[in-house]
């Protein structure tokens, strides 16, 4: 989508509400209620949470809606509401309330923009705004249904993963140069243009020299010989933070991986297959990442690298070129998601020859997340400000990641000893071939 229109906004929200239902609707009363855990929610508080957000940066500024339930704004607004207290008894509304208000907050939704056929810059980007939210809290109930052990998305499709004619392996060598980072404003209206969020801009040129980035991203059957060649035992190969962080966690093999008569078996949502040595690695720390890439004589990219690689010289918007919905792979191809080959999807090779930069993974880079020069910030200080500063930047997009939201610019922040998301990694040689 180039110009986002009250039909397209319209579109986005209706299929972003489908998925949600469905993350909702097949889940049982028991698995509803979700164990306390510090990388999940609720899934009713996601709900309204999701809802209220609807409310509260379109219906009330926009069109001067007063608040539609007395107390809503301490239970759904993340500021407000610690993260422990969600699961607190007679703090969150029963599901049959928090439904009801979602269906009202989107019906009023649905009857304001209906009424106008030609959106306002503010109409439309605050109507992508709000879905994009949503569209985040989807990916965090796919990630919780993993950290669960729950069954994948009932609309997780099952299809045959094209390979290349040619096999792909090692690196591509991307030439010094200057390169655009960002996203560039555009006049008048740039924002409902263009939509990005605060972190993605103003844009800037960079100057790199040569470097060299797997085409790939780091398989199952790779971590699997850093992991058998006594990698989690070999303080050499981890940082002062990989250390602590793995004489904290007490970890001698990445999450969801189990060993069972000399195989490794790993646990994708709630089916635990033996390891596909051509899958790719995901759910893993940051600090992970970082020693498997000190072992293999190599080095994380940072997240400016990732972006170069992943544009090309001409700043595409997505690895395959500027128009979305070209690459399959940003779906959830694959039963479960995130089990189809690393070196699957040629037509959503990258300029520079990347496979996967979007749709399969979340991909760890070195870079802090921070604000780019010039930044200003949006109408929601979560989306980026509260975390300036300590986590790490990961880039791309995974399977979980909607469509509309996923692009080359997009930043997430993430803290490096993260392990439920669906993240996975790259490599970068020391010194460019
Ligand atoms: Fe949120």
């Amino acid at each position: 989508m180039t110009v986002a229109t009250m039909a397209d906004i319209l579109d986005l929200i209706d299929r972003t509400h489908q998925q949600m239902m469905a993350l909702i609707d097949d889940l049982s009363e028991e698995q509803i209620r979700v164990p306390y855990g510090k990388g999940i929610n609720p899934p009713i508080w996601e709900l309204g949470h999701s809802a209220y957000f609807y409310e509260y940066f379109l219906l009330r500024p926009l069109y001067g809606i007063n608040p539609l339930m007395p107390g809503y704004d301490e239970v759904w607004d993340s500021f407000d509401i610690p993260h422990r207290e969600r699961w607190s008894p007679g703090v969150v509304p029963e599901k049959a309330e928090v439904m009801g208000y979602y269906h009202r907050v989107l019906g009023e939704v649905i009857d304001r923009l209906s009424q106008n056929n030609d959106l306002s810059d503010e109409e439309s980007y605050l109507g992508q705004y709000v879905v994009a939210h949503q569209q985040m809290h989807l990916e965090s109930l796919i990630w919780c249904r993993q950290t669960l052990g729950y069954p994948a998305p009932s609309f997780a499709t099952s299809s045959v993963h094209p390979l290349p004619e040619q096999e792909v392996n090692g690196d591509a060598v991307i030439p010094a140069g200057t390169y655009f980072i960002g996203v560039p404003p555009l006049e008048p209206g740039g924002k409902s243009l263009n939509f990005s969020f605060d972190n993605e801009r103003p844009a800037f040129e960079m100057e790199i020299d040569t470097f060299s980035i797997s085409k790939t991203l780091v398989s199952l059957g790779e971590f699997a010989d850093f992991v058998e060649d006594g990698g989690y035992a070999t303080p050499e190969w981890w940082s002062f933070g990989g250390n602590y962080w793995r004489r904290q966690t007490g970890r001698e093999a990445p999450v969801y991986w189990e060993k069972r008569d000399g195989e490794w078996i790993v646990r994708r949502f709630d089916q635990a297959v033996p390891l596909d040595p051509d899958a790719p690695m995901l759910h893993l720390s940051f600090w992970e990442a970082e020693a498997f890439s000190q072992w293999a004589g190599r080095r994380l990219p940072t997240e400016f690298e990732w972006e170069i690689a992943a544009r090309g010289p001409k700043a595409l918007k997505f690895p395959w070129g500027n128009e979305p919905g070209k690459a399959p792979q940003v779906a959830m191809e694959c039963c479960p998601p995130g089990t189809a080959p690393v070196t699957a999807y040629p037509e959503g090779i990258s300029p520079f020859g990347c496979l996967q930069m979007i749709g399969t993974a979340w991909e760890w880079t070195t870079s802090q997340y921070l604000p780019y020069p010039g930044f200003c910030v949006d109408m929601y200080a979560y989306m980026s400000t509260l975390q300036f500063g300590d986590h790490k930047t990961t880039r791309g997009g995974s399977f979980a990641t909607s469509v509309s939201l996923a692009r080359n610019t997009y930043r997430q922040a993430v803290f490096p000893d993260r392990t439920d998301m669906f993240t996975g990694f790259r490599t970068c040689a020391r010194s460019p071939k």
